[in-house]
């Protein structure tokens, strides 16, 4: 297999493409990504070059793309974004440019260059917010509900992808996960800001009462339901990937600084994101049931290997 991996650079995608080139042996990734402050070459220290190419370059930017990728690849796996929620409140036109506009781009020559499949990654946000009411999930097909702009955008390119297949008849998967977490991730989210902070004795922010629950998951169990998606994936089809791992936000920032011997006191309540959803919870039946996959980390497991991860790592806690 030869795979054309955007944003590969980033958190979720250089775990897809180091996870890829260590456990398949016979593939090739292309990895393209325009490094913005998200991307960090540093993520992808130590995969096989031989089995592995970067190239610079924009997802907006039709020649680029167009010239990177190869005629007839295998798939194109589609990570690159803007994906802080906090910084599209700021400012929106980056989530367009690239969520939106450069989704359309890879459509285009994926189907120009007869790419075989389209992986988009998207995400649960695209669905918008859950009451508190534990039978509520989100599955498959729950309407689209996203309330801020980086999940409006992420919903934009999800109906690109759809109107390809339908229009054109574009081979397509989409994946919708929750919340990650795991090594690599960029300090200005949630656990490695937590941890940066915890570690350095530093006040913790968090946002409203703390109570918005979020559904984590593994970033290598993210990438493992991404690869069974890519091979077994019906055509056409969302899957959703979770781990069954709801938490509000200060159980999480109270287990980090429980396990770091931090006091609890560090937390510090700050005024609520505008707009912030109270609870995503996602279904995994479909994956399971179609593809047979299931995550391997615990919550327990998954967060004791980030947290030493980033004792580990100090250079990675700018926050
Ligand atoms: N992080 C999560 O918890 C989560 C959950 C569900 C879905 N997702 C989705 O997974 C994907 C990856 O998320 P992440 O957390 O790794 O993001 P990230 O912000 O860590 O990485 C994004 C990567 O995309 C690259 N990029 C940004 N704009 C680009 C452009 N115009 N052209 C080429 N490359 C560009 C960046 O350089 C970076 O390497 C995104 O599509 C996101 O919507 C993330």
């Amino acid at each position: 297999m030869h795979l054309f991996v955007t944003g590969g650079a980033g958190f979720i995608g250089s775990a897809f493409v180091r996870l890829i080139l260590a456990e398949e042996p016979g593939w090739r990734v292309t990895n393209f990504d325009a490094l913005t402050y998200a991307g960090n070459l540093d993520n992808l220290i130590g995969v096989d070059p031989r089995r592995h190419r970067f190239i610079h370059g924009d997802i907006a930017d039709r020649a680029a793309v167009a010239a990177a990728l190869d005629e007839g690849m295998d798939a194109l796996v589609h990570f690159a974004a803007e994906s802080h929620v906090d910084r599209s409140i700021e400012s929106a036109d980056a989530f367009l440019r690239t969520n939106v506009l450069g989704t359309q781009v890879l459509l285009d020559c994926a189907r120009l260059k007869r790419t075989k499949r389209f992986v988009q990654i998207s995400t649960d946000e695209v669905m918008g917010s859950l009451p508190d009411d534990a039978s509520a999930f989100f599955r498959e097909d729950s309407p689209y509900a996203p309330n801020n702009p980086y999940a409006a955008s992420k919903a934009a390119a999800e109906h690109l992808v759809r109107a390809a297949h339908h229009t054109f008849g574009l081979d397509v998967v989409i994946t919708r996960c929750g919340n990650n977490y795991g090594p690599f991730q960029f300090p200005e989210k949630l656990i490695p800001l937590t941890l940066a902070r915890a570690l350095a004795d530093q006040p913790i922010p968090v946002y409203g009462d703390g109570r918005q629950v979020r559904d984590w998951i593994y970033v290598t169990d993210h990438c493992r339901a991404i690869r069974a998606v890519l091979l077994k994936g019906r055509t056409g089809e969302i899957y959703h990937i979770g781990s069954r791992n709801e938490r509000c936000n200060l159980e999480l920032v109270e287990a980090i600084l429980d396990t770091l011997g931090k006091p609890r006191s560090l937390i510090e309540f700050v005024t609520d994101r505008p707009g912030h959803d109270r609870r995503y919870a996602i279904d995994p039946g479909k994956i399971e049931r179609e593809l047979d996959w299931r995550p391997r980390e615990t919550w327990q497991s998954g967060l004791a290997r980030t947290i030493r991860w980033y004792q580990e790592n100090p250079q990675w806690r700018r926050g």
